[in-house]
């Protein structure tokens, strides 16, 4: 039932192209960039001497002990006289190596390091050419691998089967799969997962076919990625889940009592997947189905090729959350696709999947949304520039040496890389910018990328040694500068022209919206203008404010969290009991960490209360919120997390 229809509906040739499991002949074995830029420091990798070309997985999931065991076989390619391959691993417990015939291979375990985890130094057998060598690795995951969240049925939307998900990016997927974690060393993969009944296993890669029964209450659920991918878009969930269709080509996952609401929030998903091709070529991974995982998914979304990870705090009973969607399909040509080599140019993977999710809403949905969506990324960019200062580098769109790899969520990334690349279409043109976009995602398919090629390429099919045109693009101020260049294109002021007027008359004289006003707005008009009302209100005013508008009770989560951020600044009593109960159901860190530094701000007031609440919601968070969040509570870790 839930695997042949999907197969039934792809056309023939679409499932033969993309059914996986290509002899290891046919797979294309990306390049590795030896470029100064290309150089990823949070690898033990030494690509050059010797890179994986493919991962098998073969693991069983283990919901008592929080672990994953099995074995990984990596198809390695060594250069001449390389006796040794080196691989990232982060707590894995190894409990032995082989080659492909089962001869023991030598191995060591390095030092471990905080932030990287440690290498695993596997030495090669002998071989002739420079032929395909295999490396089988027995191992079991720890139980806090950081990668990995094990939910217990509490923590799921219906409360009866336990749930697991993987979240690789950064540089979390060492953690449960041994391999070389840099987005720069392409692999291929295939992976058999074994799960105990009635729960299934979905990948961000084709599924092969039904589940099958392998005994002890358990199946086996099989996946293939015949296009490379970086390693850290290796991703799985399991679960009580089931799948509806959205479209020929795209679908959604849910748990069942998520399933309906999921579908009809999900509805103009075809759409976009048009719209995107419509811009930049076809959509080259076959099935776009997404996954709606437990509220304590850290993320907004997460674009695993084939399966984009969704938190259920997206779904508002109106789509107006949506962009979200497009942003993650975006990334299916941009950071997919073509991806950065390095983590310092997050902007090539997070910049531009914004203007492309812009361009996106755009076509589906008018371009007035589009402005204002604009006029919002130009409004964040100014605010972190301001506050972070115009000539600090953490504003290079290229980051400085030793940024985390996690720290690519920054403005910097987003906002910069969406007002550069909008500046860029502004000067040269719309129909000359696409075409050229084109041609990158053409030219670098399944393939690395950096900051200094994507310029050589602008200038190769752009410039043309115009030095006038050089002169207004100002590319490398944008690229390797700070603060935002004076050719940054403005915002259309009309765009929250009515929202604007509106915020402004409540600051003059108290002047609120009409209700029916407010409701008329869309989610981003609601949203702006919350963010336009001074950072300071007193208790009546907030009170007047929700019981106008409704805020409160307001469905959409990302108006909610403003309401509550602004309730939280000024210390407003009555909003305490609504601010527990979201920190406690929602775990995405985008609105929970912002809460509990809005509370700890406050000092005496706030401080007490955000220990409170963070006392019984942390066991629910993934590690990647309960990191963020310890750090703005001091919070001490008392033992190491299972
Ligand atoms: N790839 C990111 C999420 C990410 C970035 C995870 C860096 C780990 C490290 C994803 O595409 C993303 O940008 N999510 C946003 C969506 C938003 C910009 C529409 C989010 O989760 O808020
Ligand atoms: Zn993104």
């Amino acid at each position: 039932m839930r695997f042949a229809p999907l197969a039934a509906l792809l056309p023939l040739a679409l499932f033969t192209a993309c059914k996986g499991d290509l002899p290891e002949t046919e797979r294309v074995i990306a390049p590795i960039l030896t470029s100064e830029q290309a150089f990823d420091e949070f690898t033990y990798a030494r690509p050059t001497e010797a890179r994986v070309t493919h991962v098998a997985l073969d693991l069983a999931l283990d919901f008592d002990s929080h672990t994953v065991a099995g074995t990984a076989t990596l198809d390695v390619q060594a250069a001449d006289g390389v006796d040794e391959v080196v691989l990232d691993s982060n707590g894995l417990v190894i409990s032995g190596v082989t080659d492909g015939a089962g001869q023991a291979l030598d191995f060591t375990v390095g030092e471990s390091d905080p932030e990287k985890g440690e290498p695993i130094t596997v030495s090669l057998p002998a071989r002739t050419g420079d032929e395909l060598q295999q490396v089988v690795i027995t191992y079991a995951s720890e139980p806090g691998a950081e990668a990995l969240q094990w939910l217990s049925p509490e923590q799921t939307a219906g409360g009866e089967h336990p749930f697991l998900f993987s979240q690789g990016q950064a540089i979390l997927n060492r953690s449960w799969i041994p391999t070389q974690d840099s987005p720069g060393i392409r692999q291929t993969w295939e992976a058999r997962i074994t799960a105990p009944e009635p729960l299934t296993v979905v990948m961000s890669g084709i599924s092969q076919g039904e589940p099958e029964d392998v005994g002890e209450g358990r199946r086996a659920f099989s996946f293939a990625m015949d296009n490379s991918v970086p390693p850290y878009l290796i991703a799985m969930a399991a679960g009580n889940i089931e799948h509806a269709e959205l479209g020929p080509r795209s679908g959604v996952w849910a748990e069942p009592v998520t399933l309906a609401a999921a579908t009809e929030e999900l509805a103009d998903t075809e759409a976009m997947i048009d719209a995107a091709e419509a811009i930049y070529g076809p959509y080259r991974w076959g099935r776009y189905d997404m996954i709606v995982l437990p509220p304590s998914f850290p993320y907004g979304g997460m674009e695993n090729p084939t399966l984009t990870f969704l938190t259920p705090t997206f779904i508002a009973g109106d789509r107006s959350n949506t962009g979200l969607v497009a942003h993650e399909l975006a990334h299916s040509w941009s950071g997919n696709l073509v991806t950065y080599a390095s983590w310092r140019d997050g902007w090539l993977n997070e910049g531009v999947t914004s203007y492309f999710e812009s361009r996106i809403t755009e076509a589906v949905f008018g371009e007035k949304r589009a402005e204002q969506e604009y006029a919002l990324s130009y409004n964040s960019l100014e605010t972190a520039v301001a506050e972070a200062g115009a000539d600090n580098p953490v504003t290079a769109m290229r980051t400085p040496e030793g940024t985390s790899p996690f720290d690519t969520i920054g403005e910097a990334s987003y906002d910069k890389g969406t007002v550069f690349l909008r500046t860029v279409e502004h000067i040269v043109g719309r129909e000359a910018f696409d075409e050229f976009m084109r041609s990158w995602f053409d030219d670098h398919a399944f393939q690395p990328a950096t900051s200094e090629m994507f310029l050589a390429a602008l200038r190769e099919h752009l410039v043309h040694g115009d030095q006038e045109l050089e002169d207004r693009l100002m590319l490398d101020d944008w690229v390797y500068g700070t603060g935002i260049p004076e050719n940054a294109l403005a915002p259309d002021p009309a765009a929250f022209a009515e929202v604007d007027a509106a915020a402004a008359a409540f600051v003059d004289d108290g002047t609120l919206p009409l209700a029916t006003e407010w409701r008329g707005w869309t989610g981003a008009e609601q949203q702006r203008f919350l963010r336009e009302l001074p950072e300071v209100m007193t208790a009546p005013q907030l009170t007047q404010l929700n019981e106008a508008l409704g805020l409160s009770g307001n469905g959409n989560n990302e108006v909610l969290f403003l309401w509550l951020h602004a309730a939280m600044r000024n210390q407003y009593d009555p909003a305490v009991p609504q601010a527990a109960e979201f920190l406690h159901r929602v775990g995405r860190n985008k609105f929970v960490s912002p809460l509990y530094r809005a509370m700890w701000e406050t000092g005496g007031w706030g401080r007490p209360i955000a220990r409170r609440i963070y006392a019984t919601s942390r066991p629910g968070y993934h590690s990647m919120t309960r990191g963020s969040v310890d750090a703005i509570v001091g919070w001490e870790e008392e033992a190491p997390n299972g």
